[in-house]
């Protein structure tokens, strides 16, 4: 099985499971015309993100990395009214081409985008004291995730669930070795998880039009 098939398998999926929808579709358009890089979650992986959240009736959620916001609109659409996604991101023309996608998505009025790194942005949003995140999203800089998953439990709670994208590569995760610094960091992360007591995780394989990659889904237990 190879790339060829795994991308068939996603559009086959797509186009059974996953209505088409305007405001995604034309996230997507706008992030292409705009020359954003087209790494936003896969249509079936934006779906589980919005079915995890939904499932745990999450009302507040955070992202870390907006891109255009492809995700964000799918975590924003698991919200009940009065749900808020605040959204992190460093790069302006990111947030510039996001902001206009979420105001299209009629959504502008639920989702905080909040410009800047989040190592800078992450210590002002706790320092607001918000109330804790009830579903959280890593998907920024993959060498900062360590860092990003500390604050992450730091603006959780018990039963808050915590998703991280892109924790396999190729499965050059397992290369003790690498001196790739997403590698390094996806296995710095991998220590913390190990180590941590306040958390119940696991990590998936996932292969589909986003190529041989996986997720961490860690649910905050105490
Ligand atoms: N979640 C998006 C994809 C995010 S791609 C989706 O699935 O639709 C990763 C994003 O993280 C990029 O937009 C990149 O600019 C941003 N990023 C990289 N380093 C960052 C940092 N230090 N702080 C905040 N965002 C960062
Ligand atoms: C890539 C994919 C991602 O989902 C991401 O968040 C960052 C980078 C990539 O394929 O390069
Ligand atoms: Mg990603």
């Amino acid at each position: 099985m190879t790339q060829k098939t795994w991308t068939a398998v996603d559009k086959y999926v797509s186009e059974m499971l996953v209505s088409s929808d305007k405001a995604l579709d034309a996230a997507l358009e706008a992030s292409a015309d705009s020359g954003l890089p087209q790494i936003a979650v896969a249509p079936n992986q934006g779906k589980l993100l919005m079915l995890l959240a939904r499932s745990i009736n999450a009302r507040t959620i955070l992202e870390i990395g907006t891109l255009g916001g492809y995700s964000t609109i799918w975590l924003a659409r698991a919200l009940p009214e009065g749900g808020r996604v605040v959204t992190l991101e460093a790069e302006p023309r990111h947030a510039e081409v996001a902001r206009a996608n979420f105001d299209r998505a009629g959504l502008a009025q639920m989702i905080d985008l909040r410009l800047g790194k989040a190592l800078d942005t992450l210590p002002k949003l706790a320092a607001e004291r918000p109330a804790p995140f009830d579903f959280i999203f890593i998907d920024a800089d993959k060498e900062n995730i360590p860092d990003y998953f500390t604050w992450s439990l730091k603006l959780a709670r018990p039963g808050s669930m915590i998703i991280v994208d892109n924790v396999v590569r190729d499965g050059k995760v397992i290369d003790a070795e690498s001196h790739n610094h997403s590698i390094r960091g996806v296995r710095r992360f991998n220590e913390m998880l190990k180590q941590e007591t306040r958390i119940s995780a696991t990590t998936i394989q996932t292969v589909g039009v986003k190529g041989y990659d996986g997720f961490t889904l860690a649910l905050v237990t105490g």
